[in-house]
């Protein structure tokens, strides 16, 4: 994918981390999807005083895709302000690999600008998906 879209993905979640929710962790995270259709969706974490109600950034960027009507990500970026790119949490790749194909580039950065690439298959090897099940495609 051009370097131009990728940088822009990594604005925009560099740009919606600054809205996250997280003061509980201090830990603040960006996510930016990029749909088949070219849309781009954002999302940050939101934390809750009561812990586990807390969401990823990843996980608000898919819902809003979702509710946006798209259902395949060409490309996912995560953005956090720690020493080392951040990587999806597991439940979170699960999430993506509902949407994902053998194509979905899944990008990971921090402030400082390291910046890491990931297939599916990298983060989630083996994985379940909906084409394992009767009704799925
Ligand atoms: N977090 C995300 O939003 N995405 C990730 O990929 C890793 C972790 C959030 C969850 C929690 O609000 C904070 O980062 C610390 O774990």
């Amino acid at each position: 994918m051009d370097d131009r879209v990728i940088n822009a993905l990594f604005d925009a979640a560099a740009q919606v981390r600054l809205r996250a929710h997280a003061p509980y962790s201090g830990f603040a995270v960006g996510a930016a999807v990029r749909a088949e259709d070219g849309r781009v969706f954002v999302g940050c974490n939101v934390e809750n005083a009561a812990y586990p109600s807390g969401t990823c950034a990843e996980q608000a960027a898919i819902a809003a895709m979702t509710a946006a009507g798209a259902r395949k990500i060409e490309a996912l970026v995560v953005v956090g302000d720690g020493p080392r790119p951040v990587t999806p949490c597991g439940a979170c790749r699960q999430r993506i690999r509902e949407f994902a194909s053998g194509n979905t580039q899944i990008h990971v950065g921090n402030l400082a600008g390291a910046r890491q690439y990931f297939s599916m298959s990298d983060l989630l090897p083996h994985s379940f998906g909906p084409e394992f099940l009767p009704q799925g495609s």
